[in-house]
C-alpha cells in the first residue's frame, strides 16, 4: 500500500472533462468543446450519451479531430452526453482505458478527472459483488459505486453522494444516467456549471463551454451538481443544499485560435509584445496594496512550481535590491512540507499561470489557516488558487494554451516588477520605460531568423548548459527548461560561478553552452567563464548586449535598463526551444508527458 500511494502521488492528472444536458443535440458541441481542452490533455477520447433510456458510448484513442473522424463520435444521439479527453495516469493508452467508463448494467456512464486514491480498495469490494471491470484506471470504479449504491436504493442522488464521499484523492466526475439525469462531484479537482440559452454544461474547464456561454457556477470543494428534468440542483456532499453566485467569465479567455500560427507556442512567443506592456494594467490599486502588504510584512515566501518558481527566484532577488525587504523564494513542491515551521505572519506570494497546480494550492491551503497572507498572481483570475487568495492579480495575458510556459513567464515577472517597483518608491522605474521595453521585445521577436539558424546549428547537441550568475541565473534555469520540455534534448542552468567547482568536468568539444553575459556587474566574471568553456573545445553561444570573439554566435538584447534585462532575455530560449523541436519533429505545444495544468500532486 505503500509503494502505491508513492506511485500515484507522483503521477499528474490532467484530463477535461465536460457535459451538457439541454435543447441541442449533445455530441457535436460536446466534441467542438473537447476540442477546446484538447490542450490539457490529448492521448484519447470519448463521448457518452443518453437517448431514449439508452446510453451510447464511443471512445479511443488519439486526437479528438482524428477520432472523431474515425469514430464518428458527432453522431451519437441524444440532447444529454458527457464526454473526456484523457492523459493517461491508471492505465495505458488504450481504447479500454478512454473515457467514459460504464457500469456492469450499461446504464449509467462516467467521466472523471484526477486521482482516486483508494481505488484498489474499493474495486476489490465490487469485485467481490460481482461487478466486473473492463479497464485498468482508478475511474472505473466510480460507474459501479453508482451502480451498486442506485440499484438497491433506487435513489440517485443518494447514490451520488455515498460515491462521493467514498472516494479519496482528488476528482471531479461527471455521471450521465440512462433515464436522463446527469450529475458532477468536486474534491480538489475544478467544476464549473455553464448556463446558456438552451441548456447546462457541467466542465473542468471554463474555455470547454465558453463558445456556448459566459455564465458560469464555480462549484466549491465537496459540491454536488444534479440536472435532472429541467432543474438544477446543488448540494454539499453531506446533502445540505447549497447556493453558488453565477459568474460573467471574461470573454477573451475564449480567443484561442491559432490564428496564421503554426503552432500557440510560437504566437504565444510573439505576443508578448503586447502582453508585457499590458502587464499589471488597469490594477494598479491591487499592486499598491499588495505593495503596502509586503512592505510591513515580517517576512515574504515567494513560490511556484516549474516556470512560475523560476519567477518566484527573481522576484526574491528584486526585492532584496530594491526593497531592501526579507525573503525567500521555495518551489511548491517542496515548500509544503516546511510550511509549518516558517517565519511567522507572512506574507506568501503564490504565481502560478493556471491557479490550479496542486503543489502551489497544497501550500496556500496549509499556510492559510497558520495565519499567513497569501498574494497570488494568476492567469485565470477564477481558478482555485485566485479564489483561496487574500488579493489575486491577473497576468491578463490570454489563454496560453502551449504546454511550456512563454508569455505567462514574462507578464507574471511584469507584475512583480511593478509591485517591487512600488515598494520601493519607483527606483526601477517601470512604468517610464514600459514602451521601451515593448521596442525590445519587438525587436527579439522579429529576430527569430538568426536564432532559427542557431537551433539549427545546435540541434545534434547531446548536453546543453546554460550559464547566467545573479539575477540572470533564475533565467539560465528557465531558459534550460524551455530546451529540455521543448526540444528533449538534456539542458542544465548553471550559475556560471558554479563552474570551477564541478560542472566544469562535463565540459568538451561535444558540449554545447549558452551564456547570459549582459552589461551588468556580472559582466567580467561571465566573461571569463565563457573564456574558460572555450578553452575546452565546446560551442559558445552569447547572449547580451556586447558581442565578444569568444562566442561563436551572438544574440543581441535591446538595451533597457540593467534590472528589466531578465524580461528580455527569456525570450531568445523560448525561440531557440521553439525551433529546436521543430528540427527534432517534436510538437512544441504538446511535449511529450507533460500537461498544461498538473492538478495532482
Ligand atoms: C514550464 C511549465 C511548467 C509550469 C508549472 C507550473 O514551461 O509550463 O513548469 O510552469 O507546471 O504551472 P502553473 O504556473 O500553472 O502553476
Amino acid at each position: 500500500m505503500a509503494i502505491f500511494n508513492y506511485v500515484i502521488k507522483i503521477i499528474i492528472s490532467v484530463c477535461s472533462i465536460i457535459g451538457y444536458k439541454g435543447e441541442s443535440l449533445a455530441a457535436p458541441l460536446l466534441v467542438t468543446c473537447l476540442k477546446k481542452m484538447e490542450y490539457r490533455g490529448y492521448d484519447s477520447v470519448g463521448i457518452g450519451t443518453i437517448n431514449d433510456g439508452k446510453v451510447s458510448v464511443r471512445k479511443g484513442v488519439g486526437r479528438v479531430e482524428d477520432v472523431d473522424s474515425n469514430l464518428l463520435l458527432r453522431v451519437l444521439p441524444g440532447r444529454i452526453g458527457i464526454g473526456h479527453t484523457r492523459w493517461a495516469t491508471h492505465g495505458k493508452v488504450t481504447e479500454k482505458n478512454a473515457h467514459p467508463h460504464t457500469s456492469c448494467n450499461g446504464e449509467i456512464a462516467v467521466v472523471h478527472n484526477g486521482i482516486i486514491q483508494n481505488y484498489s480498495e474499493l474495486k476489490s469490494k465490487l469485485m467481490r459483488k460481482g461487478h466486473i471491470f473492463r479497464s485498468e484506471t482508478d475511474s472505473e470504479v466510480i460507474a459501479h459505486l453508482l451502480e451498486e449504491d442506485y440499484v438497491s436504493s433506487g435513489d440517485l442522488r443518494g447514490a451520488v453522494l455515498n460515491t462521493a464521499k467514498k472516494l479519496t484523492g482528488a476528482f471531479s466526475f461527471i455521471a450521465a444516467f440512462s433515464d436522463g439525469t446527469i450529475a458532477g462531484a468536486r474534491f480538489d479537482e475544478p467544476l464549473i456549471v455553464g448556463i446558456s440559452n438552451d441548456g447546462y454544461y457541467i466542465s473542468s474547464d471554463v474555455i470547454g463551454f465558453l463558445n456556448y456561454t459566459d455564465r458560469a457556477i464555480f462549484l466549491d470543494n465537496r459540491d454536488i451538481v444534479i440536472l435532472k428534468g429541467s432543474e438544477m440542483e446543488m448540494i454539499s456532499f453531506d446533502g445540505a443544499p447549497v447556493m453558488r453566485p453565477v459568474t460573467q467569465v471574461a470573454w477573451e479567455f475564449g480567443g484561442i485560435d491559432k490564428g496564421t500560427y503554426a503552432h500557440y507556442t510560437i504566437k504565444e512567443i510573439n505576443e508578448q509584445v503586447e502582453t508585457i506592456f499590458k502587464s499589471g494594467k488597469g490594477q494598479e490599486d491591487k499592486i499598491e496594496q499588495v505593495s503596502e502588504l509586503l512592505k510591513s510584512a515580517p517576512f515574504v515566501y515567494f513560490t511556484g512550481s516549474g516556470t512560475s518558481y523560476h519567477c518566484a527566484l527573481v522576484a526574491k532577488a528584486l526585492l532584496s535590491k530594491y526593497g531592501r525587504r526579507k525573503s525567500d523564494a521555495i518551489m511548491s513542491s517542496e515548500f509544503q512540507y516546511l510550511v509549518n515551521d516558517i517565519e511567522p505572519d507572512p506574507v506568501i506570494v503564490a504565481i502560478s499561470q493556471s491557479g490550479e497546480t496542486a503543489d502551489v494550492l497544497e501550500v496556500v491551503k496549509k499556510a492559510k489557516p497558520l495565519g499567513s497572507k497569501i498574494i497570488s498572481i494568476v492567469n485565470v483570475p477564477t481558478s482555485s488558487l485566485a479564489r483561496l487568495s487574500d488579493i489575486s492579480i491577473s497576468m491578463n495575458c490570454g489563454p496560453e494554451i502551449g504546454v511550456a510556459a512563454t508569455k505567462s513567464f514574462t507578464s507574471q515577472l511584469t507584475i512583480l516588477y511593478a509591485i517591487i517597483d512600488r515598494l520601493s518608491g519607483g527606483v526601477i522605474g517601470l512604468e517610464n520605460q514600459r514602451t521601451k521595453l515593448q521596442n525590445a521585445v519587438k525587436e527579439l521577436v522579429e529576430g527569430q531568423k538568426l536564432i532559427e539558424q542557431i537551433a539549427n546549428e545546435i540541434k545534434n547537441a547531446k548536453d546543453i548548459y546554460v550559464l547566467g550568475r545573479s539575477i540572470h541565473y533564475p533565467i539560465a534555469l528557465e531558459g534550460a527548461l524551455k530546451i529540455k520540455e521543448l526540444s528533449y534534448v538534456h539542458a542544465e542552468g548553471i550559475p556560471a560561478g558554479e563552474l570551477k567547482h564541478g560542472p566544469l568536468a562535463l565540459i568538451d568539444k561535444n558540449s554545447c553552452v549558452l551564456v547570459l553575459n549582459p552589461n551588468d556587474s556580472t559582466f567580467d566574471d561571465v566573461k571569463a567563464n565563457a573564456h574558460e568553456i572555450k578553452a575546452r573545445g565546446a560551442s559558445l553561444i552569447g547572449i547580451g548586449s556586447s558581442p565578444s570573439d569568444v562566442y561563436d554566435r551572438f544574440i543581441a538584447i535591446p538595451e533597457v535598463d540593467e534590472v528589466l534585462l531578465p524580461i528580455l532575455e527569456v525570450i531568445p530560449f523560448q525561440v531557440i526551444a521553439y525551433y529546436l523541436a521543430l528540427e527534432k519533429n517534436a510538437n512544441p505545444d504538446y511535449p511529450r508527458n507533460l500537461a498544461k495544468s498538473v492538478t495532482v500532486k
